[in-house]
């Protein structure tokens, strides 16, 4: 049987510590759904389709590694495709109870698959797609941050003028 994992997030957008825990991940499992969750509440800053596009670039020439995007539950979409598990990355402290609650709600909804956290690397730790953009609105460096293959269409996205 084929172990499948899912890697589910807003990827909003992919950062190193995304793409460090997708590769992690894709050694471990026959093969990896990077899951992008389309949460119409949610303010994104990048549309669906750029996500997909910069994570399909990130993750080019791993061939165990597939992208999807759901509106759904993500038990639903576990459920459906056979999935032994939700990979999640875990920064620190601070991200477990988020992350414990989740793993437990999902666990009720589907007790077929197991969620397995990731730590993060150490140079990752700080990492999220938030502060990348908050610092890239204001004209900081973000290479380090975010993959080198999608530097340039991040930066153009989100720098703003500030003079
Ligand atoms: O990158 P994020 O925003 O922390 O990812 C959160 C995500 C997408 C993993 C979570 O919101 C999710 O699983 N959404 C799908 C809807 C769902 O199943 N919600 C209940 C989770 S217990």
């Amino acid at each position: 049987m084929e172990r499948i994992a899912v890697c589910p997030g807003s990827f909003d957008p992919i950062t190193n510590g995304h793409k460090d825990i997708i590769i992690r991940a894709s050694k471990l499992f026959d093969k990896v759904i990077v899951l992008v969750s389309v949460n119409p509440v949610k303010q994104s800053s990048f549309t669906v389709e750029e996500r997909v596009k910069m994570i399909k670039a990130v993750v080019n020439g791993h061939d165990n590694i597939e992208i999807d995007t759901s509106d759904g539950l993500l038990a639903d979409y576990i459920r459906k495709k056979n999935a032994v598990a939700i990979v999640k990355g875990l920064r620190a402290v601070s991200d477990f109870e988020y992350e414990f609650q989740m793993a437990l709600a999902n666990k009720k909804l589907y007790s077929d698959a197991e969620t397995v956290f990731l730590t993060t690397s150490g140079e990752n730790m700080y990492l999220s797609s938030s502060v990348v953009k908050q610092i890239a609105s204001f004209g900081g460096d973000i290479s380090g941050f975010v993959p080198d293959c999608i530097l340039e269409d991040i930066k153009k996205r989100l720098m703003r003028k500030n003079t």
